[in-house]
């Protein structure tokens, strides 16, 4: 399983590539006002800090949500590096747009997905990725994670391309049960990829061997 960082902060994303372990960026419009990006010339500036750090795939994600507004919206972002994927929206332009940038050799990322039939639907549009939102879902009561296994099977059984990227993370079990039932990618906060280090047995251990280290 790939790890991605969820976030537009350089510093965490720093952060996280220092660790040896990440493999891509994912990016959408509220991480990107969290940092107080404004305005077009910053956005595709800050895609291209992002870039400088990490290589591996970044997603960008489209404002607009008509076709035409997505695909030139898209075909920019796509420009920036050959590592942007363009994060797409599961609307029906948005099904159109994976479809018209699939045939046109973009990378694509659906985005906002909550059942299987969506997760299908984006597939069949040619879809590089697909995000499930498991930690929304967990919120309104429902299983997150049984979503990401029902959509690996779905994409197992009918043979699709598409990688399930497990969105929404919200704690390093989540990382864990996505990696049981085979996640391609999971996108975290930080502190989900670091929370994994933690174990108090590690902890009680490590200081156990740093006493005794003293006697050697
Ligand atoms: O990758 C999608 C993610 O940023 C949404 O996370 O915590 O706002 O549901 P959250």
């Amino acid at each position: 399983m790939r790890f991605f960082i969820d976030t537009a902060n350089l510093d965490q994303i720093k952060e996280a590539h220092d660790l040896g372990i990440l493999d891509g960026v994912t990016t959408n419009p509220s991480l990107m006002a969290k940092e107080g990006i404004k305005g077009q010339d910053a956005i595709m500036q800050h895609y291209r800090d992002i870039c400088a750090i990490v290589d591996g795939p970044v997603s960008a994600e489209v404002i607009s949500t008509d076709f035409e507004g997505m695909v030139a919206e898209g075909k920019k972002l796509a420009a920036i590096h050959d590592n942007i994927v363009v994060k797409i929206p599961m609307i029906k332009d948005g099904i159109k747009a994976i479809k018209w940038f699939t045939d046109n050799g973009i990378q694509t990322n659906c985005t906002l997905v909550f059942s299987a039939g969506q997760a299908i639907l984006a597939a069949k549009a040619g879809a590089t990725m697909v995000s499930p939102f498991i930690g929304r879902i967990d919120d309104s009561s429902w299983d997150g994670v049984k979503l990401i296994e029902q959509i690996v099977n779905i994409y197992n059984a009918q043979g699709f391309m598409t990688e399930v990227l497990a969105a929404s993370i919200r704690s390093p079990l989540h990382i864990v049960r996505c990696a049981e039932v085979g996640a391609d990618i999971c996108t975290c906060p930080l502190s989900s990829i670091t929370g994994l280090l933690k174990h108090p047995l590690t902890d009680l251990g490590l200081a156990q061997f740093m006493a005794d280290a003293k006697n050697l």
